[in-house]
């Protein structure tokens, strides 16, 4: 059951496929922005698909800030050292010198590696605010960028509470199980990891994705 699994992490993909860039999305009236994006912008999607077990999403372009890493392990310090590296890019280490809004969710992607040290790209994504899509401040720092990414159609698992490396395993592994018993076909080079809450906040809403093909 879980070999498909292990491809997934042991496989190296690629999101730059042959996806178009098109604008990016300023929501439109018809565009519910869900309760656990709370008061912030946050990427614009309609839902194709939904049951108890996951969603089916097609997320419209958007433009991000970035930050990656490729490591064996990716540890709570790295993590948290990307994190302050995009804060401090909406704090104002910026070419408009501009204070930007955090926005949600602060999304995480996978790229597993091959080969014998299984090196794997992380990539920590805050999504740039509606008012900045056209025209994104650039970041000052090198390791920072903007990132556009294409329309993509993803496979959603929601859970509550504080995410850890556990929870995040156990929901991969439940989501794709789920996948493959309703016989939907998904990238298994790939997944991305979406928190929209603070670390303050009890109330908590994760989400795994999986990229629909
Ligand atoms: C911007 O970057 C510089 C140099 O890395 C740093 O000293 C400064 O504290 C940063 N500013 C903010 C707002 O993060
Ligand atoms: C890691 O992934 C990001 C986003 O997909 C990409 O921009 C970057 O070039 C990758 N880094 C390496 C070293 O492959």
């Amino acid at each position: 059951m879980l070999s498909r699994l292990s491809i997934l992490f042991m496989m190296i993909g690629s999101l730059h496929g042959a996806g178009i860039l098109l604008d990016a999305a300023v929501p439109s009236n018809n565009f519910q922005k869900p309760a656990f994006c709370h008061d912030l912008d946050c990427p614009v999607y309609s839902v194709l698909e939904t049951n108890d077990k996951f969603e089916m999403r097609r997320y419209a372009p958007s433009v991000w800030v970035a930050t990656d890493i490729v490591t064996m392990v990716y540890s709570k310090q790295q993590s948290s050292e990307m994190f302050w590296k995009l804060f401090h890019y909406i704090a104002g280490n910026n070419t408009a010198g501009a204070k930007i809004d955090m926005t949600a969710p602060v999304v995480d992607e996978i790229i597993h590696g091959p080969g014998p040290d299984c090196e794997s790209n992380f990539t920590k994504h805050f999504m740039v605010p509606y008012v900045y899509t056209n025209m994104p401040p650039q970041p000052t720092e090198s390791s920072v960028y903007i990132r556009h990414i294409p329309e993509m159609t993803l496979y959603v698992r929601s859970y509550g509470g504080f995410s850890n490396d556990d929870s995040k395993r156990e929901n991969l592994v439940t989501l794709s199980e789920d996948l493959m018993k309703a016989n939907k076909q998904f990238r298994d080079d790939i997944f991305y990891t979406a928190g929209y809450d603070s670390p303050y906040s009890f109330v908590r809403h994760n989400e795994i994705w999986l990229v629909a093909k």
